[in-house]
């Protein structure tokens, strides 16, 4: 996967449309996503958080996307919220192991600490990235975003002080040097009974102040209703990342397929959760417009 990420978000730009990230933990999850990728002609983003890559295994996620190069399909392999405890930060150790792993693009998630911190780290990840392969792009995160990747029956609270700031944003790509800059504007991740509304105001804000100095990043993309995808896509969102969508289309789809079934083939009862993952993916290439762009 030894190719520029730039050039495809570049092409974003131009286009107008976004690329999807898709989190899987594993091969069928990963096949299901890139088999529509090939589909659509569309260039794809797979996401493993850090639960996901230690049961896929890095390397092997690696070697699985690397397997979809032939197809003429340009796979960005994302390590998703590196340091989601930041207790672990303190050397990026976990950041060195995916990059020799062969990840060409790190989310590093310093959301949680103060703004010098969160600056004084990010610079660190981008350091070693680009050290290692100027190629590898690296997503920085700014303003804190709730709620875990399932389904919640509480209230998710999303607090003024959560969101991102558009002239500190702009600080922050300076100071740090990200290709990417994750904002919180009204999203969250999961699905909670109540929809997310996203401020596009403050996106097109956020966009202008950052200009083309980095990719605009929508996480907790899953439950947002699709107009407001739509408007956050045409203030310049260029990257919108879905998890609990899938997860929930994969677990509903395998356990109709095995409640009372009897069927113990895996190659018999996974297609349908694959299958509905696919589905699911189709949807949100078909709204973020990438379809055709395959570089
Ligand atoms: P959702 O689980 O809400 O889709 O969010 C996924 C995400 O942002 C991964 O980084």
């Amino acid at each position: 996967m030894d190719f520029d990420t730039k050039k495809l978000f570049r092409a974003a730009e131009r286009g107008r449309y976004a690329i999807g990230q898709f989190n899987a933990s594993t091969a069928d999850q990963i096949r299901a996503i890139m088999r529509v990728a090939i589909e659509l002609r569309t260039p794809v983003i797979i996401g493993t958080s850090e639960g996901e890559c230690k049961f896929i295994g890095a390397r092997q996620a690696v070697k699985l996307c690397e397997a979809y190069e032939e197809a003429g399909i340009s796979v960005i392999l994302n390590a998703d919220h590196t340091y989601k405890d930041v207790k672990e930060i303190k050397n990026l150790d976990t950041i060195r192991a995916l990059l020799d792993a062969g990840y060409n693009s790190i989310h590093f998630d310093g959301s949680v600490l103060s703004f010098e911190e969160n600056v004084k780290w990010t610079k660190q990840v981008v350091a070693m990235c680009k050290e290692k392969d100027p190629g590898i792009s690296v997503e920085g995160e700014l303003g804190f975003l709730p709620g875990v990747s399932q389904i919640s029956k509480e209230k998710v609270e999303i607090k003024p002080e959560y969101l991102t700031d558009p002239a500190q944003a702009l600080a922050f790509v300076e100071a740090t040097g990200i290709d990417r800059l994750a904002v919180s504007v009204g999203n969250s991740h999961g699905i909670s009974f109540q929809e997310d509304r996203l401020d596009i105001e403050r996106i097109a804000a956020i966009k202008k102040a950052i200009g083309g100095r980095a990719v605009l990043v929508l996480h907790g993309g899953s439950g947002i209703p699709s107009d407001q995808i739509q408007a956050a896509i045409t203030q310049g969102v260029r990257k919108i990342n879905i998890n609990t969508e899938l997860r929930v289309a994969f677990h509903d789809a395998l356990t109709a397929t095995l409640i009372g079934s009897g069927e113990t083939t895996p190659y018999k009862f996974l297609p349908p959760a694959m299958d509905a993952v696919a589905s699911v993916v189709e949807g949100k290439i078909k709204l973020f417009g990438s379809g055709g762009a395959a570089l």
